[in-house]
């Protein structure tokens, strides 16, 4: 299958899916989500590939939603589109998903790290949920996820103040289970997925659903809520000033309004 921003390698049984928008730090636009959703859905279905390893560039995992793209939405726009709903499709993958970070995973990008199964991480890696910073909050998971993972304080602290946090931080904190030099990354996640991959594949499968059902009390309202306060903040001035101000490389002056 051919791809705009996504490069598949297969090595089966295991198969890599690099996220490929360099010049924007792979921002998660919605084609590109659309063919992650896709790609791993039809790897998901092929008998040959046990374990999908989920990467980016060496700059970036990815920095996050494309902004770009969501600049000038206003909030009803955002909940028609509703691009946000293609990322529970990922959810429902049945085959463990390793992401594999370098660089910057921040907004959406650490989100969908936080939506894999493990995550291994260069010594570069630098998590963070920046959304404060440009006048929103995260919209794909943070608020539930993150917080099921580091706990209230860290969280807050995290989401609150916008802040990055480097691996060796992450791994403290339970975020990530391995960190590596950033050369090894890649096969460092290769080494994980072909240790799983020689367990039973029904075991595996079961194993990951039980797992997952650990964070799901209540995780769906926890999911919808943060949803529709993402797509509220886009009938803010603010969110509208710090997007811009992003783009056009200044500080953005908020108003609370
Ligand atoms: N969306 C769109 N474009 C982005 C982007 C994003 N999230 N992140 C980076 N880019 C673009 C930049 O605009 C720039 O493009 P131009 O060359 O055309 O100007 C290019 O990628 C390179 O980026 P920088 O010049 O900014 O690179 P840097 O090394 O100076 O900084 C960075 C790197 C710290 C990651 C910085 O790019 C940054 O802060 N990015 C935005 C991070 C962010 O706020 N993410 C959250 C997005 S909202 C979200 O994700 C919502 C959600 O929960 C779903």
């Amino acid at each position: 299958m051919k791809y705009d921003n996504l490069l598949i390698i297969r090595e089966d049984p295991i198969a890599i899916v690099m996220l490929n928008r360099p010049k924007v730090l792979n921002a998660l636009n919605q084609a590109l989500m659309k063919e992650l959703v896709e790609a791993l859905e039809y790897l998901d279905q092929e008998a040959s590939v046990r374990c999908l390893i989920l990467t980016g560039g060496d700059k970036a995992f990815a920095a996050g939603a494309d902004i770009r793209e969501m600049v000038e939405s206003g909030p009803i726009e955002m909940m028609q589109r509703n691009t946000l709903a293609l990322w529970d499709r990922i959810q429902q993958i049945s085959k463990p998903i390793i992401a594999a970070v370098s660089g910057y995973a921040l907004g959406g990008g650490c989100e969908l790290a936080l939506l894999s199964d493990m995550i291994v991480a260069s010594d570069s890696a630098r998590f963070g949920q920046p959304e404060i910073n440009i006048g929103v909050i995260p919209g794909a998971g943070a608020t539930q996820r993150l917080a099921r993972t580091l706990g209230k304080h860290k969280t807050m602290e995290f989401i609150l103040t916008g802040r990055t946090m480097m691996a060796q931080e992450a791994l403290a904190a339970g975020l990530v289970c391995r960190v590596v030099p950033a050369e090894a990354c890649l096969d460092e996640a290769r080494k994980l997925a072909s240790d799983i991959c020689q367990r039973s594949p029904l075991a595996v499968k079961l194993a990951k659903e039980a797992v997952l059902k650990a964070f799901e009390g209540g995780l769906r309202e926890g999911l919808d809520f943060e949803r529709k306060c993402f797509y509220l903040l886009f009938g803010s001035a603010d969110q509208k000033e710090g997007m811009r101000a992003f783009l056009e490389k200044r500080n953005p002056e908020f108003k609370g309004s």
